[in-house]
């Protein structure tokens, strides 16, 4: 019997403070400034991946949740697997040539996402990653997640930076080829692990812009990205590492929610505007400065951190010890049905919407309450690891190499 060459890997979500928003180059997927983020848990939200090299299969292939996707020529997911196969060939085949030739094998990958496309979340950082990480298992490469973000990044500019659990910078760089545009490590998980994340799933029916083709937009039209990238991000780069290193929350938070905001500015400023906030979006961002203002009014510190991406959602940031309180205040403006909160950590011990609560002396008067599924869901997760190695339990693929 011929060897069976396969691997299966995961990979978690990230949600950016410091936000991408903009290339230089749209091939390569070279950012306009450089990035940072948190690795969410795995254990709550990822994109698993297996990968298989077989002499018999006639050409690449791949299943999203089961579905096959075409890989089309000259595409982002193509690009990937012939970048992976070039590594395969460059690192292993090369210097040893009694390993046997991988690279020349086509490859069927299965992928799943533990996480609803309708959930609103994007899956292309955790799917990149996870495609790269399982294909890096099964060729067997002796090479760094740095090196593998550079492919990753290709896929989708974001991804690169899910190659790291705990903080990660996407350093933009500055070579034409995009050899040093890679994600590194701030910090990893196990340095602040504090940090909990609470995602607001906002009910968005409308079709949106994507990523790709808003920030292009804004690249050709906004005058105020050309101020964020030469004169604010640079700064807020420095600064957030900083903050991070020495577990500063009140920095972190200032400057994740004033990045969001920016970013959201600048989407307001491209030709004709985009605008990926909703009413939903804006009420909670009223909740989290109210809940902000208290602390701060009674001496304390930030309490809490909204961040929003390209669309309705909010992810909220918050050291582990406030996230019950949020809980409580989100669900006071937005009752949830039975089954929308899935109570990770064991906080509540009945029913969350039963629960709501404002702190004292909160202004309620900061939002209106809305009905039930105007927030469609709440996850509860926390900072968290890169990539795993999963054994063959978990595989994906059928003793044939097709989704099982
Ligand atoms: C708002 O990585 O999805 O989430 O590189 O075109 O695939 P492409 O875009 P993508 O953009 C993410 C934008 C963002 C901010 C961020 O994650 O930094």
């Amino acid at each position: 019997m011929s060897p069976i060459y396969q691997a299966t890997a995961s990979a978690p979500v990230n949600i950016a403070c410091i936000k991408y928003w903009g290339k230089r180059d749209t091939k390569l997927i070279l950012p306009t400034n450089s990035s940072l983020s948190v690795t969410l848990d795995q254990d709550h939200l990822r994109s698993t991946t297996t990968s298989r090299a077989d002499p018999s299969f006639e050409k690449d292939r791949l299943w999203l949740n089961g579905k096959e996707e075409e890989i089309k020529d000259g595409g982002r997911m193509s690009t990937c697997i012939k970048e992976m196969k070039r590594l395969r060939k460059q690192e292993v085949e090369d210097k040893n040539p009694a390993e046997p030739k991988l690279s020349s094998f086509s490859v069927h990958i299965s992928s799943f996402n533990n996480f609803p496309t309708a959930a609103g979340l994007a899956s292309s950082a955790s799917g990149f990653a996870a495609l790269v990480s399982s294909l890096a298992q099964l060729y067997q490469l002796p090479v760094s997640p740095s090196t593998l973000s550079l492919i990753a990044r290709q896929g989708s500019g974001s991804a690169c930076r899910s190659l790291y659990g705990g903080f990660v910078a996407w350093e933009m760089g500055s070579a034409v080829d995009g050899s040093d545009s890679l994600a590194i490590e701030v910090a990893p998980q196990s340095h602040w692990p504090d940090i909990h994340a609470l995602i607001c799933v906002v009910s968005d029916d409308k079709k949106g812009t994507s990523s790709t083709s808003g920030m292009q937009r804004t690249v050709e039209t906004s005058p105020l990205l050309q101020h964020r990238i030469n004169h604010v991000v640079p700064q807020r780069m420095k600064d957030i590492s900083t903050a991070i290193l020495a577990r500063d929350f009140d920095s972190f938070a200032r400057l994740t929610m004033a990045d969001s905001n920016q970013f959201h500015a600048v989407a307001l400023d491209t030709e004709p505007p985009i605008f990926y906030m909703n009413d939903v979006s804006r009420s909670i961002i009223s909740l989290i400065v109210e809940y902000n203002r208290l602390s701060l009014a009674a001496g304390g510190g930030y309490k809490a951190a909204y961040t929003y991406d390209a669309g309705p959602n909010a992810v909220i940031y918050a050291p582990k010890e406030n996230i019950k309180e949020i809980i409580q205040l989100i669900v006071s403006y937005f009752p949830q049905q039975k089954d929308s909160f899935k109570d990770n950590f064991n906080l509540f011990s009945a029913d969350v919407t039963s629960q709501a609560k404002l702190p004292a002396g909160f202004n309620e008067n900061v939002a209106k309450r809305f009905d039930v599924g105007a927030v469609k869901g709440l996850i509860h997760t926390r900072v968290g690891d890169g990539p795993r190695k999963l054994g063959d339990e978990e595989s994906l693929l059928n003793a044939e190499g097709f989704p099982k």
